[in-house]
């Protein structure tokens, strides 16, 4: 049975290796708490107002605590596997500093994911929505298409709350590993704010 993160699955095998150009500007690592709303390690601030997070995403389809759950099953023909147009999935999934699941927890990932291709008319795709809930009271809020066969998705940043009030940008996201039922998530959220 092909599911979501047999998908995810094969985008990570089909995985280059992408060079991120990052602005010529000495990056500068927020010392944790320095501002009172640092997310610790995993923000880095390239200029004033350009931020990097990179965070792993945890989405969690069985154990003990599932954090992803299947609660609409989509209609037709499959688009790939068991996976159909609609398909539509709701996440708490945990955020984390490193790809394990014991390291740090730095927020949550809320939100939906559907299953938005039809079947033959062109690759498996979804559409994200979500806000990063990180843990320092900061959101950020996520809207995009995952092209599940593309080994790196780029996904828009729409908006954000706090110390990413105003925030726009991208999300280039990418699989870092799968097991049956589970996916870890690698994102790397580049963006602008105000100030
Ligand atoms: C979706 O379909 C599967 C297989 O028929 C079923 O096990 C599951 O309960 C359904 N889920 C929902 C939310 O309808």
């Amino acid at each position: 049975m092909t599911t979501h993160l047999d998908l995810e699955l094969a985008a990570a095998l089909a995985a280059i290796v992408l060079h991120v150009s990052m602005p010529a500007v000495v990056c500068r690592r927020l010392a944790g708490g320095g501002d009172g709303t640092s997310t610790g390690g995993m923000l880095t601030t390239t200029a004033a107002n350009l931020h990097h997070l990179h965070l792993f995403m945890h989405d969690e389809h069985t154990g003990p605590t599932p954090t992803a759950v299947l609660i609409v099953n989509g209609t037709g023909a499959p688009v790939t596997g068991d996976v159909r147009f609609g398909d539509t999935v709701v996440m708490d999934n945990v955020l984390t500093e490193g790809p394990t699941r014991d390291s740090r927890q730095v927020g949550r990932a809320q939100g939906t994911y559907v299953t938005t291709s039809l079947p033959r008319e062109g690759p498996p795709a979804m559409l994200v929505s979500m806000n990063l809930v990180l843990t320092a009271g900061s959101t950020v809020t996520v809207v995009g298409r995952n092209d599940v066969t593309l080994p790196v998705r780029e996904l828009a940043v729409v908006g954000g709350t706090g110390r990413f009030r105003m925030a726009t940008g991208y999300v280039l996201w990418k699989t870092r590993s799968w097991r049956p039922k589970s996916a870890v998530l690698e994102l790397d959220v580049y963006l602008r704010t105000t100030a």
